[in-house]
């Protein structure tokens, strides 16, 4: 349940706003079916709920590559709605998609520089940000992103992204398909990105991972916003538990 009031909607520290959005990719058919989130200025938003729910679905409409049928979507302030990557990627919005997500025939540094094509005066000072937060990248510049393993290339890929100096931050499934130790850097990593003061909003299919270190979180069931709450308060929720945790997650709570 959505328990923003109108007042928070306009305040100025929010960064993105859904409201009552209802979009699909196919005519007559709405994957969202009355979406509402608000990320707010510095949050870590964590957005967990069923396969098919509709989770990269959300992301994909903030991303423009669904069709927005009603309700509107807002980055700082202003609706987004019916724009393209480039405009996008002009108003502050990164996203990170779960799959296919770095050039793998280009070197990380490569990778970087088309993470700020709109923008290469900034990239001595972007990539000393990236790699104040991925270290290990920096002295690999040269590497092909198609030789480094998975998790590796989550960091690229997420650093691409960085790279722009983005309002906020979409993540889908940062941790898929990783080896338990890398799925838990995975989520480390993007905590230190957020502590860095990057907006982040991230859709997980570890569901207790991923309410372990966020702000707030939405569950996301049949294209609506089922829950809101901290994540501490969605992970102690009972019916959250028995309907979104009992099988999700994989760590104990
Ligand atoms: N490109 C697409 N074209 C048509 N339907 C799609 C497309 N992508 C996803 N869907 C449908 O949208 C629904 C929600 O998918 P998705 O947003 O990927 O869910 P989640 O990420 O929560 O698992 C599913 O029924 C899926 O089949
Ligand atoms: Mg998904």
């Amino acid at each position: 349940m959505s328990a923003e009031n109108p007042a928070a909607s306009s305040a100025d520290d929010v960064v993105v706003e859904l409201k009552d959005v209802h979009a699909g990719y196919l005519p007559g058919v709405n994957i969202l079916n009355g979406a509402n989130l608000i990320a707010r200025q510095g949050e870590l938003i964590g957005i967990i709920g069923p396969n098919g729910a509709g989770k990269s679905t959300l992301l994909k409409s903030i991303f423009g590559m669904v069709n927005v049928r009603s309700g509107d979507i807002t980055v700082n302030g202003e609706s987004i709605v019916g724009l393209k990557a480039d405009k996008l990627v002009k108003r502050g919005v990164a996203f990170v998609p779960q799959t296919n997500n770095v050039f793998p025939s280009l070197s990380i540094e490569e990778n970087l520089q088309m993470g700020l094509y709109q923008n290469p005066k900034i990239y001595v000072e972007r990539l000393e940000f990236v790699t104040g937060i991925f270290a290990e990248l920096g002295k690999r510049l040269k590497q092909r992103a198609g030789s480094l393993s998975g998790g590796e290339r989550q960091m690229v890929a997420m650093s691409r992204a960085l790279m722009m100096d983005p309002s906020v931050l979409l993540l889908d499934e940062p941790s898929a398909g990783l080896s338990p130790v890398r799925q838990d850097d995975a989520f480390i990593r993007v905590s230190d990105i957020n502590k860095a003061g990057v907006t982040t909003i991230m859709v997980e299919q570890n569901a207790r991972r991923c309410l372990q270190i966020c702000d707030r979180g939405y569950v996301l069931d049949q294209g609506k916003d089922a829950y809101e709450g901290t994540g501490r308060d969605l992970l102690n929720d009972p019916k959250v538990i028995g309907l979104y945790l009992g099988t999700l997650g994989t760590d104990a709570a």
